[in-house]
């Protein structure tokens, strides 16, 4: 079995990653030597998923996409952890018949929450899947970085009705049914009964630089984003933003 908690020695970092996996490679470290049940809601192909398995912990993902799902078996076999790693192919707003209650330690929901029909039943449900002490770590896309974005493209009318559409979309033609900022996302993990314990900027700059500068100098942008993801205003001008909150014991 692999070292318990070393997941990020099978990884290579990126903006994309590199903040959230700071944040558990702490909790693992916190619990090191234990094996943790862990729950990817919307794991897809086991960005995530497989690298904990290969760290020695139980993962069970559930997506709606047998293409993903797919995906993801082949990738755990790969990776000699098939073993480890439960496909359970299931609707994210149908959690509480596909998980036993507080059966869980560690929850991730990664990019889900800005696509499901409604993300309120998504959240009780994860926090319900947890342990008392487990601890659910929540991705989500940010608005202030999709109106700059826009905005910096060229699209004003997309950028103002993403500043002022109360879910934080430019409308129809939209790929997101909503996006959020700190307190509209810590609102939503409090309200199910989670305390947010830490808030991280995932992307701050990479969105942003020229491919050139993003490509050229990846370890400095790493160290940059690293650098900033914990510190508003630059958190907050994220293109998305990294929740990690725990159920009371
Ligand atoms: C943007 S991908 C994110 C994948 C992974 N969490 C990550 O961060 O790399 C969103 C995933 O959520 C899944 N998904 C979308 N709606 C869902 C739902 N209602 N229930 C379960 N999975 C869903 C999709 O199939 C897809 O695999």
């Amino acid at each position: 079995m692999a070292r318990l908690g070393g997941v990020e020695q099978t990884r290579t970092l990126t903006p994309r990653t590199a903040v959230i996996w700071a944040v558990l490679r702490a909790e693992l470290d916190r619990r090191a030597g234990e094996r943790l049940s862990v729950l990817d809601v919307g794991g897809g192909t086991g960005g995530f998923a497989v690298p904990l398995a290969e760290a020695g912990h139980r993962v069970t993902v559930v997506d709606a996409s047998p293409d993903a799902l797919a995906a993801l078996t082949r990738r755990a076999a790969e990776a000699g952890v098939a073993d480890r790693v439960r496909a359970t192919q299931g609707d994210a707003d149908a959690l509480t018949g596909l998980v036993e209650p507080a059966s869980v330690d560690l929850v991730l929901c990664h990019s889900v929450l800005e696509v499901v029909d409604a993300p309120e039943p998504v959240i009780t449900a994860l926090a319900g899947a947890l342990r008392p002490g487990g601890a659910a770590s929540v991705l989500v896309a940010a608005r202030a970085a999709a109106v700059l974005g826009r905005a910096i493209n060229g699209q004003l009318d997309a950028a103002a009705a993403l500043a002022t559409d109360p879910h934080g979309t430019a409308g129809g033609r939209d790929t997101l049914r909503r996006r959020y900022d700190a307190e509209g996302a810590t609102a939503l993990l409090t309200a199910a009964g989670l305390a947010v314990e830490e808030i991280h900027g995932v992307r701050v700059l990479a969105d942003l630089l020229p491919a050139a500068v993003a490509d050229g100098q990846p370890a400095a942008l790493l160290e940059l984003e690293r650098a900033l993801a914990a510190k508003p205003p630059y958190r907050d001008l994220a293109a998305q933003l990294h929740l990690f909150a725990r159920r009371p014991a």
